[in-house]
């Protein structure tokens, strides 16, 4: 694939990096416009590890809007709404996109917002979910998005840790065959928080108005032609950008900090040095504003680039078919995309000879971009194969926000290799660790680390969590952060990543945690104790099966019983677990310690070969469970 290209720039942009790390970072700092222009790149002795920019101050929004605009740019399309849910499409220049941004800007603050108040964030895939972004960033204050998927008590949990003076929504959510009623969820989730927010701000779709709370809800459409613009605030680099929850190893999520300052430098170095885009090119992230690839490159990334970014209301099958990826690469001029896995796989199944993806001409995408979870190498040379174009897997989580690993079309392409994440990026220095910390040999899996600090944009802590932020990530491996990903680097310096090795599930790219859909289950009252694993699937890569102990003397119809447990995970935890399954078993394997040996039935359940642990307390436990989960 990249036979006959110049060799790859990688090896020296690395080497520069790691040469001089703050010097190398201090240049990339000079493509954004400062208020105060940072004088040090790097205090080690500022945060937990450092901090990135210490003494810098800047706007986010003036950087990803206003700057555009006063370059010259302001006619240049920034966002394009691509709704096939509504059959809508929308273009907003950067000029329009800054207008209203302001506007909604000085609407918030006319509802009391202020620097580093929090504002959640609960919208469907619509431009005001980005303009709602952007507005709070522009008034220095500190977002929170949900993601639509989410139920009235994962967002209420995120209410209580966030405490927002404003929560901003929508009356509805369209997904294929239902019209997901928003404005509902929002009034149990704020009934359920111990914090209350002081307004609403309510976006009504014409497909389901919602009812509002009279006192407590403001029209958006209207409270926005009443607002008067605001300016941009300049805040300190180290300030929070955002927070966004996700899921940790118990059913409380984490919230993950973003600055300013550093945040932005990183993801304006990834469009170019990464992605191989810039100012005038069109840019699509296929994701959602409520996950991390939403905020970095729906949102940020692009913007802070001056390339064009789409909004896009739709699914990659049924919306209406296999095809409609293809479609808007093309009707848009989409030079780079980037989606999960996943939704190629749903494309290759429906489209597996390229029939629908010939009839569309996107000739000028360049490069497909994929992560969120591991791909198989089939679906990476199926791409491969079928676009003509080089298919780059990347590696990143909700902590980073932006690429550990991956291949660097701004320094030129190294060759891929199918099932590796590609190698580090600039200001990662990613290490294999043993249980002891000791590194291991090439090609030998253990855990990934970071050998600190963390380059710009990594979580500086956790959002009113300082000690959890060490516990969960810097306690494991001293001097490191502990990315929970179990994978290897073999002898040219790829990184593979296998697997996590926490409770931590990928399901259709959403992480998710299944000690949070252990709580649940095990609040059902005939339930004694249970596991939740997660089991391969061939589409979603993984899905989560409940194994159930039901209380002694308790005889209940096991189809009635699944079909409770997965209506109380859906309501409690919300559709995206994709919680479909669960089984009653007589008992739960697990060690003399009372440890359940989750590892060993997943395996079972996924029909692979298992060694009997030796601390296991009975193995015939083990034979009970592969009698009713083993794939037959
Ligand atoms: N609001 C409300 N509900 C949502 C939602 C949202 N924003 N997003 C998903 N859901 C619901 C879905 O409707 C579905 O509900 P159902 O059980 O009633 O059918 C459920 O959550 C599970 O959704 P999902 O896992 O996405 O599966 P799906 O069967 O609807 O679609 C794919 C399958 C492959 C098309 C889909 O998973 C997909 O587009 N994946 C791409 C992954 C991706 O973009 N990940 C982001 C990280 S980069
Ligand atoms: P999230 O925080 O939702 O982005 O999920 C992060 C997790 O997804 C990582 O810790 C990995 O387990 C997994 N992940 C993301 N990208 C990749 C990739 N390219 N290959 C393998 N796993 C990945």
């Amino acid at each position: 694939m990249t036979t006959g290209s110049p060799p790859s720039g990688y090896a020296e942009a690395y080497a520069a990096w790691r040469a001089d790390p703050a010097a190398w970072w201090a240049t990339k700092a000079e493509a954004l416009e400062w208020q105060v222009k940072p004088r040090r790149a790097f205090d080690a002795e500022a945060g937990v590890y450092g901090r990135w920019f210490p003494d810098g101050a800047l706007n986010t929004c003036h950087n990803a809007l206003d700057r555009h605009v006063l370059a010259g740019r302001g006619n240049q399309a920034a966002l394009i709404w691509d709704s096939p849910m509504t059959g809508r499409q929308v273009r907003y220049s950067f000029a329009e996109l800054t207008e209203r941004t302001a506007r909604v800007a000085g609407l918030l603050a006319a509802l009391g917002v202020r620097a580093g108040d929090r504002v959640i964030v609960y919208m469907p895939m619509v431009p005001e979910a980005v303009i709602a972004m952007l507005a709070c960033a522009r008034l220095g204050a500190v977002h929170s998005v949900v993601f639509g998927g989410f139920a009235a008590a994962e967002l209420a949990s995120r209410i209580a840790d966030a405490t927002p003076r404003v929560i901003v929504s929508a009356s509805c959510g369209l997904e294929p065959g239902r019209t997901v009623a928003y404005k509902p969820l929002l009034d149990a989730a704020i009934d359920l928080s111990p914090h209350k927010p002081s307004a609403c701000l309510i976006l009504q779709r014409p497909e389901l108005e919602a009812a509002m709370t009279a006192g407590r809800d403001h029209d958006w459409a209207e409270a926005e032609r009443a607002a008067a613009p605001h300016p941009c605030v300049p805040v300190a680099a180290t300030d929070p950008l955002y927070i966004l929850y996700t899921s940790g190893t118990t059913g409380r999520p984490k919230g993950i900090v973003r600055d300013n300052g550093g945040h932005a430098v990183a993801l304006a170095t990834s469009m170019s040095m990464l992605y191989g885009v810039g100012a005038g090119d069109v840019f699509w992230a296929a994701s959602d504003v409520g996950w991390v690839v939403g905020h970095s490159y729906i949102v940020y990334g692009p913007l802070l680039a001056g390339c064009t970014t789409i909004v896009y209301e739709g699914k990659p099958v049924g919306t209406p078919d296999a095809g409609a990826f293809w479609r808007v690469c093309a009707e848009h001029r989409v030079k780079a995309l980037f989606t999960a896995p996943t939704a190629i796989r749903a494309i290759k199944r429906e489209d597996a000879d390229g029939a629908l993806m010939r009839r569309h001409d996107f000739s000028r995408l360049e490069a497909l971009f994929l992560a969120g979870e591991r791909c198989d190498p089939d679906t990476v040379v199926w791409a491969e194969r079928l676009l003509g174009k080089p298919v780059i897997d990347h590696w990143w989580q909700t902590e980073t926000g932006w690429a550990i690993t991956g291949n660097f079309r701004g320094l030129g392409l190294f060759p891929t290799k199918p099932g590796s994440g590609g190698k580090p990026s600039p200001g990662y220095d990613v290490r294999v660790l043993d249980e002891a910390g000791r590194e291991v040999p090439a090609g030998t899996i253990g855990d990934l680390a970071v050998k600190l600090p963390l380059p710009p944009s990594c979580l500086p802590t956790l959002w009113n969590n300082e000690q959890g932020f060490r516990d969960a990530y810097l306690a494991q491996h001293p001097g490191y952060y502990t990315t929970s990903d179990a994978g290897m680097i073999d002898e040219e310096g790829y990184v593979s990543v296998m697997s996590r090795t926490d409770d931590i599930i990928n399901v259709a790219g959403h992480r998710l945690s299944t000690g949070a859909m252990e709580e649940v289950l095990a609040a059902h009252p005939d339930v004694a104790e249970c596991a939740v694993v997660g089991v391969h699937d061939t589409l979603k890569g993984q899905v989560p099966l409940g194994l159930v102990v039901l209380k002694a003397g308790v005889a209940k119809d096991e189809a009635t019983l699944e079909a409770e447990l997965v209506r109380m995970v859906r309501d409690r935890i919300g559709p995206v677990a994709a919680f479909k399954s669960a089984r009653v078993v007589p008992r739960l394997p697990k060690t003399r310690s009372g440890k359940v040996l989750r590892a060993t039935i997943r395996r079972i359940a996924d029909g692979q070969s298992f060694t009997v642990p030796p601390t296991i307390d009975d193995p015939a436990s083990l034979e009970e469970i592969s009698a009713l989960v083993a794939p037959r």
